[in-house]
């Protein structure tokens, strides 16, 4: 009985001091967050996110995922609490087997900038060797399967390609986390289930941990190992949901995407969904 209760004081110490889960890559500490227009965009969140992990933040528009995306990608800061990246600080970081990487919504490819440049442009910002950079840059279009497009300029190519670029360029600085904001959300749904279902690939092949924002909850369950749901005003998380990997080899096929327990995630986290925007819309009648 004793030693129960020394555990739970030290795991209670540990909390205070903000000690992260040793495992976790990514860790938000009792995170809020108040824009200077007043908006309260998060409210204490609280999440671990380990080394390995396909974690997917969805919830409706105005509920903070952007914002919490930002904050990971340490593009903005925490009105209070913290973010810890691999248990430190982003000043103290820096090791090399540390290293992020971000995917938006557009392409952001530069128009005058061939493939390959593009891919190129954060290496050459790093100074690497043109040999290396070379090898880089052509594994990362091969992993996305733009091998044979290194010369051509993003207009010749389609919003789904282009999107594969944005990606390739990302993946071309060997990221070992990779935060994708809603990155195929404007791509139709087959252009969409097809980029899913290799980015699926990439990550399954790699060690690569990703976090996915995303509305569709029909992406979250077939790419994600875990769906973190989110309710607006103020933003927060109101439910953490594993998927269990379906099958023998755990394989997320097109089979999946109809089976009984595809299904049954999407049931589970539309009902999740339907409290986020009950919850969100009774704060916004209190706010008139
Ligand atoms: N730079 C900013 N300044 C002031 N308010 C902001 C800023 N960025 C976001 N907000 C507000 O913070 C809240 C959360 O915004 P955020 O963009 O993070 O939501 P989201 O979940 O990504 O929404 P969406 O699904 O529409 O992309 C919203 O009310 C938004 O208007
Ligand atoms: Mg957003």
């Amino acid at each position: 009985m004793m030693k129960r209760d020394d555990q739970a004081m030290s795991q209670l110490a540990a909390l205070e001091q903000g000690v992260v889960d040793p495992e976790a890559v990514l860790s938000a500490q009792r995170v809020e967050k108040t824009y200077r227009s007043g908006t309260r965009a998060l409210d204490e969140v609280r999440l671990d996110i380990r080394r390995g992990e396909f974690v997917s933040l969805l919830g409706p528009s105005g509920c903070g995922k952007s914002t919490l995306l930002k904050m990971f990608a340490g593009l903005e800061e925490p009105s209070h609490g913290h973010i810890r990246w691999w248990g430190k600080s982003l000043a103290t970081v820096g090791a090399s087997d540390h290293t992020l990487a971000m995917v938006f919504q557009e392409a952001t490819l530069m128009p005058w900038a061939s493939v390959a440049q593009n891919v190129r442009l954060p290496l050459d910002l790093r100074r690497m060797p043109r040999a290396e950079s070379d090898v880089r840059v052509q594994d990362a279009l091969r992993l996305v399967g733009l091998d044979r497009f290194h010369e051509a300029y993003p207009r010749e190519l389609s919003g789904g390609m282009q999107m594969r670029a944005s990606i390739a360029r990302a993946l071309a600085t060997r990221p070992n986390l990779l935060l994708m904001d809603e990155p195929f959300g404007a791509l139709d749904e087959f252009t969409r289930n097809k980029l899913d279902a290799d980015l699926r690939e990439i990550w399954s092949r790699q060690d690569l941990t990703v976090v996915f924002v995303t509305h569709s909850i029909y992406e979250a369950v077939y790419l994600s190992s875990r769906v973190v749901v989110m309710a607006a005003r103020p933003g927060r998380v109101i439910a953490d949901v594993p998927i269990e990997a379906p099958g023998a080899g755990g394989m997320r096929d097109d089979a999946f995407r109809i089976s009984q327990e595809f299904m049954g995630y999407c049931k589970v986290l539309s009902d999740y969904l339907t409290l986020a925007n009950r919850e969100g819309g009774a704060n916004d009648a209190l706010d008139h």
